[in-house]
C-alpha cells in the first residue's frame, strides 16, 4: 500500500492521464501545474482500495460511472469545494426576492407553476432560500406548485442538503428572524421546517453531462436556473458547454443567475445578458421579451421582501485580550490592509479557510490594531479548525481593539452556549446588550450585514430572559 502523498512520486506517469480524465468527466479544472490537492485525493482513495497502482484506479474511473454507489462518488467530494451558506450574496438575492420571482409569479398566473433549479447547490442553502423566497411571495396561497430542484456532483453534500440540519455557520448572511421563523435549535445544529424542506428535491447530477435538457432527466424548462459559484471551478471548455446547456433548460423567459462574472462574454452563445439593478442576469438568446421597462421595473422596487443579513451567533468573554508587545509598531498602510481583509472575507466564504486565514493573518500584521481581521480570524479558525480556545482568545483582543462594537460580545456568548457554559454566555451577551441598547435602533451592526440594533437587542432579551419592559 502507499503511503500518503506518494501516487505522484510512485506513478507520475498516471497523473496527467487522470486528471485528464478527472476533468473530462466532470468539467473541474485540475491544473497540472497544481498537483499536490489531486494527489492526496487519489492517495486517499488508493489507500481505501487497497491499491498501490495508479493504472489500477484509472481502470476503476475509466468504467465507472458518475452514480451513487461509483467510485467518483467518493473521489469527487475530495476535490471539490461545497461552501455555501444562507441568502449568499444579499444583492443578487434581492434582485431574486424583488424583482425575478415577483416577475415569474405575475407570468404564471395561468399555470401556478414556478420551476426553480439550484445547479450545483451542494448541502442546500442555497435551494432552501429559494424555496423560501418563493414561500414568502406566495404567503400561503396554496394553489400554486412550486418545484425547487437541487442537483449536485458531490453525493455527501446532497445527503447533508436532505437531512435540513445546518451549522451556524451557514447562517452568516442571514438574518435572526429568519432563523427563528423557519428552524429549530437540534443538538449543535438548526434543523430546517419541514414544510420548506417538502418543497425542495435533491438529487444527484453533473453539469458536465450529457442528460439535459430533456424531458427524462426533468431538466427543462426552469423559470429560473440559479447556478453560483460553480462555474468558476470548471474549466473554460466545460463553462462554455454548460452555459450553453443551461440557457436551452430555460423556459423562455426563463433567467439564469450565475456568480459575479462567472460567465465570459465569450461563452454566451444561447444566452443574452441582462442588466438589473446593476447586476447581470441571463436571459435565453431567442427571448425577445421587452428588456428595457423589465429593468426600469427594476429600478422602481425598493421594499425588500426578505432581509438578508450577517450572521447570528457570535459573542464575548472575560478580559479583553491586547496586541502583543511590538505588534502595534508595524506601519499601517490602509489600502493593503482592506484588500487584504477582503480577500480573506471571499476566500472564507468560498470555503477556502486555510487561505482565509493567512490574509486575515496579513491584515493583522499590517495592522494589529484591526478588529475586524481579528474578528474575520476567530471565526476562520473556529468553523475550520474547530480551536475554540484560539477563536476565544481572538474575539476577546477584537473586544480590546474595539470595546464599543457588540458582535465578538455575541459571538463570544455563542461560544460559551454552545459549550454549555450558560454563565459566561450570560455575561457577555447581557454586555453586547448594553452596548447595543446605546445605539441608533435602526443603524447595521457591523460586520452583519443589514442586521439592525434593534433586531438583535430583541434577541439578546430574549435570550437572557429580559422583557423588553425590563
Ligand atoms: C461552492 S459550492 C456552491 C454552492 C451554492 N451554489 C452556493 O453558491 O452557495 C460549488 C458546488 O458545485 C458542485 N460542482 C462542481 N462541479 C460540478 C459538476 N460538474 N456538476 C454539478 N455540480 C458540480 C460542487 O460539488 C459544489 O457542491
Amino acid at each position: 500500500m502507499l503511503p500518503a502523498d506518494d501516487v505522484e512520486a510512485h506513478h507520475p506517469l498516471e497523473i496527467p492521464n487522470l486528471q485528464k480524465l478527472v476533468s473530462e468527466r466532470t468539467g473541474l479544472a485540475l491544473p497540472i501545474r497544481d498537483v499536490s490537492k489531486f494527489s492526496q485525493a487519489l492517495n486517499v482513495r488508493m489507500k481505501a482500495l487497497h491499491l498501490d497502482s495508479g493504472s489500477d484506479y484509472l481502470d476503476i474511473l475509466v468504467r465507472g460511472q458518475e452514480t451513487p454507489d461509483s467510485e467518483w462518488t467518493r473521489l469527487v467530494p475530495l476535490l471539490t469545494t461545497g461552501e455555501s451558506y444562507f441568502f449568499r450574496d444579499p444583492e443578487q438575492f434581492a434582485l431574486i426576492t424583488e424583482v425575478i420571482l415577483p416577475d415569474l409569479l405575475e407570468k404564471r398566473t395561468d399555470s401556478h407553476t414556478l420551476r426553480i433549479w439550484s445547479a450545483g447547490c451542494s448541502t442546500g442553502e442555497e435551494a432552501f432560500s429559494l424555496a423560501i423566497a418563493a414561500h414568502e411571495l406566495l404567503a400561503g396561497d396554496e394553489g400554486w406548485h412550486v418545484l425547487v430542484l437541487g442537483t449536485d456532483i458531490n453525493e455527501k453534500a446532497l445527503e447533508r442538503a436532505r437531512n435540513g440540519l445546518f451549522s451556524s455557520w451557514s447562517f452568516r448572511e442571514a438574518s435572526p428572524d429568519f432563523r427563528k421563523r423557519y428552524f429549530r435549535h437540534v443538538g449543535s445544529g438548526w434543523q430546517l421546517d419541514p414544510a420548506i424542506r417538502s418543497m425542495v428535491t435533491f438529487r444527484s447530477g453533473n453539469l458536465a453531462s450529457d442528460t439535459y435538457p430533456g424531458t427524462d432527466s426533468g431538466l427543462f424548462s426552469f423559470d429560473l436556473v440559479v447556478c453560483r459559484n460553480v462555474l468558476i471551478y470548471l474549466t473554460a471548455d466545460a463553462v462554455t458547454r454548460i452555459a450553453g446547456k443551461l440557457g436551452q433548460s430555460l423556459a423562455l423567459d426563463g433567467y439564469l443567475v450565475t456568480g459575479h462574472a462567472e460567465l465570459p462574454p465569450q461563452d454566451l452563445a444561447t444566452l443574452r445578458p441582462q442588466v438589473l439593478r446593476r447586476l447581470v442576469v441571463y436571459r435565453r438568446q431567442d427571448f425577445t421579451g421587452d428588456y428595457a421597462s423589465q429593468a426600469a421595473a427594476a429600478e422602481r422596487v425598493v421594499a425588500p421582501v426578505i432581509v438578508p443579513v450577517g450572521s447570528v451567533d457570535p459573542g464575548p468573554d472575560d478580559s479583553p485580550v491586547a496586541p502583543s508587545v511590538g505588534e502595534t509598531d508595524t506601519p499601517t498602510d490602509p489600502d493593503q490592509v482592506e484588500t487584504a481583509y477582503r480577500a480573506a472575507r471571499s476566500l472564507a466564504n468560498l470555503g477556502r479557510y486555510a487561505e482565509a486565514a493567512e490574509c486575515c493573518e496579513e491584515a493583522i500584521r499590517r495592522a494589529p490594531t484591526s478588529s475586524e481581521a481579528c474578528f474575520l480570524l476567530a471565526q476562520i479558525v473556529e468553523e475550520w479548525r474547530g480551536d475554540t480556545e484560539e477563536a476565544k482568545r481572538l474575539f476577546r483582543r477584537a473586544i480590546y481593539l474595539a470595546p464599543q462594537s457588540p458582535a465578538a460580545y455575541l459571538e463570544l456568548a455563542a461560544l460559551y452556549e454552545r459549550a454549555g457554559d450558560g454563565p459566561h454566555a450570560k455575561r457577555n451577551r447581557l454586555a453586547a446588550l448594553k452596548l447595543l441598547e446605546a445605539m441608533d435602533q435602526e443603524s447595521t451592526v457591523s460586520p452583519y450585514n443589514e442586521v439592525t440594533a434593534r433586531q438583535l437587542v430583541r434577541e439578546c432579551r430574549a435570550m437572557v430572559g429580559k422583557g423588553d419592559g425590563d
